[in-house]
């Protein structure tokens, strides 16, 4: 069993290069079956998520070679496979197969998704969505069984802007007979990404980072070239981590316009923030402001910078409001925060944090992705020794942590128990 064990109250200081977005690649690796040749992709990172489709492209027959962040699939002899259990568990990301696999074979059958346990995700969205362009779909035990004779675009309308779904429907939707239209699409950066690299292969998607998204159907996609976007979340991570511990830390390799909600936040905090192009550099001031956070849809304050914010909520003056709307259960994070010493009532998805209270090294657990990140800014703002269980919920999601985070003053390092 892995743990990572953090001596706090070092300083942060030096440079840090932001990874690619995970919640980007996920979905631009399963994308990129749809095309007949090949496809490549820069600025890969390389955690186990990435790993966990290359097995899946593997177990397709389709060629994978991927070195210094640069991945080429090769799809020329890629055949469509039943995607089990053991593998289409190991991430959410997995359910991307579903609509590329359609899309390609107008057949897939695949094991449930597996993920962060954050809440009941369901995916009846994207399975309506299928269900819209002429899946017929069906439940066999654990498994999904998507079939249709043709996809035919057709207008969809999502009772939440999903990420998810919004994605999944337009993977289904690039090679159907006709035009597609979601309506209340998600915005996220990630989906721009991927309707960048689907066009790059021959796809038409326009209205991408909009509500509306239109796809006009093509029968062919070939060779794509894209570049994984900069992890927003990593990065929001790490400037938490500065607003907390920073001296002059600089995160370089952003996109300003991707963190809006979370550096106005920041400043609204009182925090020292010096942004120049594709670098922010960030300081602790002396004190910090409480404010209230609320979590909503992109353009709004992500919800996977949710839990590592209230970290940094404990060391404001006063008292400060974090609502979660998003996810039904992401407050797994705040029973350890409050035995590390942090005082916060927590009301169903609401926590009020009253602040600030010095932290303390415990033991505790990554009880999800974005929990496990709030422990890690937790444990490096502490005083004495944090000990973070399940860390495999953190190598998900954040290249080299402890390299990056070692190389900017972190006593930081994962230990074999
Ligand atoms: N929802 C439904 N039905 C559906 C789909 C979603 O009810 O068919 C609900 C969900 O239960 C949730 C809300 O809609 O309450 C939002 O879900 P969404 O589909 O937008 O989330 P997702 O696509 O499953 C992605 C990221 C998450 C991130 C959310 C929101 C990936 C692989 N995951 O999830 O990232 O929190 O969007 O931005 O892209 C993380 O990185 O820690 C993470 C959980």
């Amino acid at each position: 069993m892995k743990q990572l064990v953090i001596n706090g109250g070092n300083k942060l200081t030096g440079e840090i290069k932001i990874s690619g977005a995970k919640n980007s690649v996920v979905a631009l690796i399963p994308a990129a079956i749809l095309s007949d040749e090949e496809v490549t992709l820069y600025n890969v990172p390389d955690i186990s998520d990435t790993r966990a489709l290359i097995d899946i492209i593997e177990l397709l027959n389709g060629k994978v070679e991927y070195k210094d962040e640069v991945m080429k699939i090769d799809n020329k002899e890629l055949e469509n496979k039943v995607i089990p259990e053991e593998l289409s568990k190991k991430l959410r990301a997995s359910y991307y197969f579903m609509g590329a696999l359609l899309a390609k074979y107008k057949y897939a059958e695949i094991y449930f998704p597996g993920g962060c346990n954050i809440g009941a995700r369901p995916i009846d969205f994207h399975i309506k969505g299928f269900e819209k362009l002429g899946a017929k779909v069906e439940i066999e035990g654990n498994k999904y069984i998507f079939k249709a004779d043709k996809l035919k675009g057709a207008k969809i309308y999502l009772d939440f802007a999903s990420v998810g779904a919004t994605i999944n429907i337009m993977l289904a939707a690039v090679k159907a007979e006709g035009v597609t239209e979601i309506s209340n699409a998600a915005k996220e950066p990630e989906i721009v990404n991927i309707a960048t690299l689907l066009n790059n292969m021959g796809a038409k998607i326009s209205g991408a980072g909009t509500s509306e998204i239109k796809i006009i159907g093509v029968d062919h996609l070939g060779k794509g070239v894209i570049d994984v976007i900069p992890d927003r979340i990593e990065a929001g991570t790490y400037a938490i981590a500065g607003a907390l511990m920073g001296k002059d830390l600089v995160l370089k390799g952003i996109i300003e316009e991707h963190l809006e909600a979370l550096i106005s936040k920041l400043k609204e905090m009182g925090i020292d923030l010096n942004i120049d192009h594709n670098k922010i550099k960030i300081t602790r001031p002396e004190k910090l402001k409480s404010i209230n956070v609320k979590t909503l849809v992109f353009p709004g304050f992500p919800t996977d910078l949710g839990q590592p914010m209230t970290v940094l909520l404990t060391q404001a003056d006063g008292v400060s409001i974090f609502e979660e709307t998003i996810w039904e259960n992401r407050m797994g994070h705040i029973k350890y925060l409050q035995k590390m010493g942090a005082n916060i009532r927590l009301n169903d998805k609401t926590a009020i944090v009253m602040g600030p209270t010095d932290l303390k090294g415990e033991e505790v657990v990554a009880t999800d992705l974005r929990a496990g990140a709030a422990m890690v800014v937790a444990g490096l703002s502490a005083s004495g020794t944090t000990i973070i269980n399940d860390i495999e919920h953190i190598l998900r999601g954040y290249e080299n942590i402890v390299e990056k985070l070692t190389a900017v003053g972190a006593d930081i390092k994962i230990i074999e128990k």
